[in-house]
């Protein structure tokens, strides 16, 4: 919250508490829409272009058009206004983006075409999570039951919901989802291992979310001659991690120290998870240039 606190909503720049939406609205109804989460740093959003682009995939991806020939980059910009709206050009905040396929009586096939999208956008100051970045964070494993194309940010998070409350239950800061014997991603967040000295992550397919954070650190991870390899961590490997640590635009790269209530590797921040944290929070200072 900001003291101003004005949101965004079809068209409208309106007091957070007065914004309005339908309780025919399909994402309420059937979570039928999608989102973005974008970190501000000095009134930058930073890697916008990379989120754009998720947008327009995930919106593609559910069928879902803007009307009048909105785009995502367009969104960006009343997010640019929200930000100067509500006092936020210095510091860090973060824009929350979200389209839902309209509003139209109950039916679960879609609405006629031309309905248009409901669009939502709001920005909030944010501290990042410091002390977990330094001393590392404790984390569960859980079972993953989402479905098949989890590359797509739509809004049905309940799977993610349950699970990220397990973790809260139990001491964590996250919990680990596990499908088929593999390691997929967080419950918001993309994980990454250091088994037998290479560091490993799952591939981009549709078990993962494409984390823009993921991506980024791909690219920096090069400059210090870190690579990826995209073959996932299997559960029988977890004894074997000596690093692990997990990405996100409101996490960074966080140290995981605690898996399962034993200790990852000797129990602390690795060097490799902390030369990664490094080089992303020069690029975050910097404005990813
Ligand atoms: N979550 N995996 C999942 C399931 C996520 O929801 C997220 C992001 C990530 C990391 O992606 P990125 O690096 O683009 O933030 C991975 C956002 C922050 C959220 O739902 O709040």
């Amino acid at each position: 919250m900001n003291s101003k606190d004005i949101v965004y909503v079809n068209g409208a720049f309106v007091p957070r508490a007065e914004a309005r939406i339908s309780v025919e609205d399909r994402g309420f109804v059937f979570g039928d829409g999608v989102y973005e989460v974008l970190r501000v740093i000095n009134a930058r959003p930073f890697a916008a272009k990379f989120h754009n682009d998720r947008l327009k995939r995930s919106l593609e991806g559910v069928r879902i058009s803007l009307a009048g020939g909105a785009s995502p980059e367009s969104l960006t910009e009343i997010a640019n206004q929200l930000l100067r709206d509500n006092g936020l050009l210095q510091g860090e905040a973060t824009i929350y983006m979200q389209v839902t396929r309209g509003v139209a009586t109950r039916a679960h096939n879609f609405p006629p075409p031309d309905l248009p999208p409901t669009i939502y956008i709001s920005v909030a100051r944010f501290t990042p999570y410091s002390e977990f970045a330094q001393t590392g964070a404790p984390a569960i494993t859980h079972p993953d039951i989402r479905w098949g194309r989890c590359d797509l940010k739509t809004l049905n998070l309940l799977p993610n919901v349950l699970a990220s409350q397990t973790a809260k239950e139990r001491g964590a800061f996250e919990a680990m989802l596990i499908r088929d014997g593999v390691v997929t991603e967080g419950t918001k967040t993309n994980f990454f291992g250091v088994v037998d000295g290479s560091l490993r992550t799952h591939p981009s397919d549709t078990h993962i979310l494409p984390g823009i954070t993921r991506s980024v650190l791909r690219d920096l991870a090069r400059t210090v001659n870190i690579d990826f390899d995209e073959t996932p961590i299997r559960a029988e490997e977890i004894p074997r991690l000596s690093e692990l640590f997990l990405t996100g635009t409101t996490t960074d790269v966080m140290p995981v120290v605690r898996l399962d209530d034993k200790p990852v590797g000797k129990g602390k921040p690795g060097e490799l998870t902390k030369k990664l944290q490094r080089v992303l929070a020069e690029s975050l200072a910097s404005g990813g240039d």
